[in-house]
């Protein structure tokens, strides 16, 4: 077992965070967990080594030096606070913002609080941070026959040129986060996910993630598609990032960007097998047209953090079995035959 470190985890109720906060723990470690609200992440309390090894303190984003207090006296610092926003202040769908207010609504504040986090990490002497990313900052166009995590940076200008600001945000707050860490002497590790599928740690994790999505197929809910997009999805077991950014915590060689995703399916194959476990009535229709190939990644990267990846197949199996379904109980088994 490793050394035992206190790790701070901000956004720590999320869905990322609460696995990270559940690994932390499993493996010993001290845990300084981040929230904007003290009352809902008492939840974490639930986990096994919680009593006694948790401390909860409130810290805002908007206010970076409200993460001063949890950083005092961590060896490393896990950032899972800067989910992708969907709209911006005034409420409107991120597409419908003007350039400049998506800017300043959506990439600006998270590269700003990104930036002021770890120059507070760095004043307070944390050694190592682990950034919860994305693979939008891993899309150069045109995309490489094979991706490659630190050949293969998706450009900050293109984003904003094509208006891609959700993927943009991904890219700005890291290059911030690396000048901050570049600077403060800090050893930065940045973990690039996609869509992430397992069970919800707590409640509200099957409310605005795709895997309400998911849960709601079960109960006979169509999901965000109507028809089977042609294209292909990489998929991220947050149980499997918790392990890498526990890796990087605890490893002082693991540094830079890993891609941290088991696989990239068709969203044809994707639906092939949700069609297991939810009702025909719930999927969306195919079109018939050929689909796109999957993306091809080089994990050999991914590969030397020692974590085993879950396989999507079971990624799925996982999240049905923990979903109840319309008659309350909760369903291991694939509902439809072979
Ligand atoms: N989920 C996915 O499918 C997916 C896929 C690829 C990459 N990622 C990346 O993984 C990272 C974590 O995502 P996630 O899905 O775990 O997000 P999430 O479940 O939405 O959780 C976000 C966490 O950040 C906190 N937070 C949000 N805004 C904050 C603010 N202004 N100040 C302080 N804390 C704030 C939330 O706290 P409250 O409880 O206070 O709201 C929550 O704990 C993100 O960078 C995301 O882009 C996620």
């Amino acid at each position: 077992m490793a050394e035992q470190k206190t790790i701070c985890i901000a956004g720590a109720t999320g869905l990322a965070g609460a696995y990270a906060v559940r690994e932390a723990l499993r493996r010993g470690h001290n845990v300084h967990a981040t929230a904007r609200d003290i009352n809902r992440a008492h939840r974490l309390y639930e986990f096994p080594g919680a009593a006694g090894r948790l401390r909860l303190f409130e810290a805002h984003a908007e206010r970076p030096e409200s993460f001063a207090a949890p950083l005092v006296g961590a060896d490393a610092v896990i950032l899972a606070c800067f989910p992708t926003p969907r709209s911006g202040r005034d409420g409107r769908a991120i597409a419908e913002l003007e350039p400049g207010r998506a800017w300043r609504d959506v990439v600006a504040p998270a590269k700003i609080a990104c930036r002021e986090i770890l120059q507070i990490a760095a004043r307070t002497d944390v050694a190592a941070a682990v950034l919860c990313s994305s693979t939008a900052s891993a899309a150069p166009v045109p995309p490489p026959p094979v991706l490659n995590e630190l050949r293969d940076v998706s450009s900050l200008a293109d984003q904003r040129a094509a208006g891609k600001y959700m993927q943009a945000q991904k890219t700005a707050m890291e290059q911030a986060a690396q000048e901050a860490a570049d600077r403060g002497g800090i050893r930065l590790t940045i973990l690039l996910s996609s869509m992430m599928v397992a069970p919800a740690l707590l409640p509200w994790h099957l409310e605005g993630h795709v895997l309400s999505f998911l849960a709601g197929l079960v109960r006979g809910i169509p999901g965000w598609h109507q028809q089977v997009p042609d294209g292909a999805m990489s998929l991220t077991s947050p149980e499997d990032l918790a392990g890498c950014a526990l890796q990087a915590c605890e490893t002082a060689q693991v540094v830079g960007r890993y891609f941290t995703l088991s696989d990239s399916w068709t969203w044809a194959r994707i639906y092939q097998e949700i069609a297991h476990y939810v009702p025909q009535s719930a999927l969306p229709v195919t079109n018939g047209a050929a689909p796109k190939l999957p993306t091809v990644y080089d994990f050999s990267r991914r590969d030397s953090l020692g974590v085993a990846f879950t396989p999507i197949d079971e990624m799925l199996r996982r999240f049905f079995a923990s979903v109840p379904t319309p008659s309350g109980e909760t369903s291991p088994q694939r509902v439809s035959a072979e």
